[in-house]
This record gives C-alpha cells, structure tokens and sequence, in this order.
C-alpha cells in the first residue's frame, strides 16, 4: 500500500487516480502516485498523441497569458489551475507585468495546498479550494474579492477543465454567470480535449473518456461547435475562434510541433 507524504492534506484519496496529479505527472511534475502514473501510462498507450497534447495545452496557456497581457489585462482568475508546474500563470502575468494579480482556483487539495506554498511570500498572487460548477461560490469568495478588482477587466483561464464539467452541470449556464461579474472588455479563455475526427482517433479518445469514468472527474470530449456553444453570446470568440491550440498564435519555436487537432483552445472577450 502506498504510503502517504506528508504533503498530502487530509482526506485526499491516493488509491484512485485524480486529474490534477495525472497532469502533473504528464508535465513531469512532482506530486502524483501510482495510480496516477499507471493511469497516464495506460491513456498513452490508447491515445499516442497525449504527451503532445498535454504540452501543447500548457504552451497554450502560456500564450494566451502573454497575448492578454499585452492587451492590457493585469488581472487573472485561473479556474482548474493544476499542481503548480513548469510555466505557472503567475509567473507568465508577473512576468510581462509584476504588479499583475493572479487568483488560482482548483477543486482538488493538493493542487491548493502546493499553490499556496508556492505562493507564500507573494502578494499578488493568491489560492482557493472551489468548484467550477459552482461558480458563485468563487466569484464571490472573499479571498477573489479582496484580490481582484471586478469593476476593472479580469481575464477568466478555464484551461484543460471543461471536459470535467458534464453537461448534466450545464455550462454553458455556468459560462454566462461568470460572464455577468466581468465588466466589458474583460476575457475567457478555454481548452477541451476535442474529436479526433479520423474514426481511428475517435475510438482512442472514446478509450480515454472511459478510462475517466473511474475517476473524480470523469470526462466529456467536445467538439469545435460545441465549445463555441458553451462559450455562449455574452463573449465574442475572437480570431482565430475555436482551433487546434497548437494553431493558437503559435510561437515561432512551437512551429515544428505536430499538430494536436484532439485539443481545442479559444479566447473570447466578454461583449
Ligand atoms: C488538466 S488540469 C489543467 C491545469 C491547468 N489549467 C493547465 O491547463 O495547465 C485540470 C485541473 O482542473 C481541476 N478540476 C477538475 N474539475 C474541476 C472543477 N469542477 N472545479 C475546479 N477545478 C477542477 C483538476 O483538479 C485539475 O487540476
């Protein structure tokens, strides 16, 4: 039986694989089990391409964090953040502007737990446990309300997590509450594990989906359409629309990266 570190806080459960640790053990990360890595190990063998994907989607991320702040956005609310990794997003904002503010928000412990040591010594970037599905909950927690000014544009990063928010949750319904606490001007950005739409690469990513059903956050692949539906009418989805993130202004040394077609990355501004 695995045994638990310390850094582990109470009541996290180490014998069923979860998405945070998956993902950082994909980045190469630190905090992940067993289960984690034999679950990754296994959703490589059924879709090939996944390594590449889980790269691309975090060079995405980089990205559109350095696009928006030359946009002029100086304030971040990152939703599903992750096990801080390689290029955390308030390295990126801090980078291109050190007064910018980052509020990170994931639903699992340990993720927030690694955040907030990360973070200590930081004021202007800051963690809270919270639930995507319930977006009150984090629009409004105190902590994002005394960091981030929401009279003034915010930049919502919802990145590699709506596959986990079936659409039993609704959310689209969830897009447009957290639409009505931005002011105009503001922006969303989105990533999805998207089809293949080669029948050979539906059937891997149907494996992989299946493989999530024994998860916390079994998953749901969406297509282009159906993101763009998701992102709904309250935000205009701005060019390139919903694509590929590798064709998401892609670096000029990101060019040689195979195409990633399975992952859907847009950045839309609040109209
Ligand atoms: C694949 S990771 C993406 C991390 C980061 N956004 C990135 O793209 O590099 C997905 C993260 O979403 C979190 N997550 C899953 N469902 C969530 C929910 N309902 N609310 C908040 N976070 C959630 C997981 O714990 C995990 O850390």
């Amino acid at each position: 039986m695995t045994q638990k570190p310390d850094w582990v806080p109470g009541g996290v459960d180490i014998t069923v694989p979860h998405a945070a640790r998956i993902y950082d053990y994909a980045l190469g990360g630190d905090h992940h089990f067993e289960v984690d890595r034999e679950f990754w190990e296994r959703a490589k063998g059924l879709m090939p391409g996944a390594e590449v994907l889980a790269r691309a989607n975090r060079a995405f991320l980089g990205r559109s964090i350095r696009w928006l702040a030359a946009a002029g956005i100086t304030q971040f609310l990152d939703i599903g953040s992750g096990i801080p990794t390689i290029g955390n997003v308030h390295e990126v904002a801090q980078e291109a502007d050190p007064e910018a503010k980052v509020m990170y928000v994931d639903i699992d412990p340990i993720a927030v737990e690694q955040s907030r040591s990360l973070l200590r010594g930081n004021p202007r970037a800051r963690v809270i446990e919270g639930d995507l599905r319930e977006p009150d909950s984090i629009l409004y927690h105190p902590d994002v309300l005394d960091l981030l000014d929401f009279a003034r544009p915010v930049a919502v990063l919802t990145v590699a997590v709506w596959h986990f928010v079936p659409d039993t949750a609704k959310p689209a319904e969830i897009v447009s509450k957290i639409g009505d606490a931005l002011v105009k001007g503001s922006y969303l950005v989105v990533s999805h594990l998207g089809p293949d739409t080669t029948p050979a690469g539906l059937e891997e990513q149907a494996r992989v989906v299946k493989l999530y059903e024994n998860t916390p956050t079994p998953a749901t692949i969406r297509s282009a359409a159906e993101v763009a539906a998701l992102i709904g009418p309250g935000f205009d989805i701005l060019d390139p629309g919903v694509t590929a993130v590798t064709d998401w202004f892609p670096d000029p040394e990101d060019a040689d990266d195979p195409p990633t077609p399975t992952g859907l990355g847009a950045v839309a501004r609040k109209r």
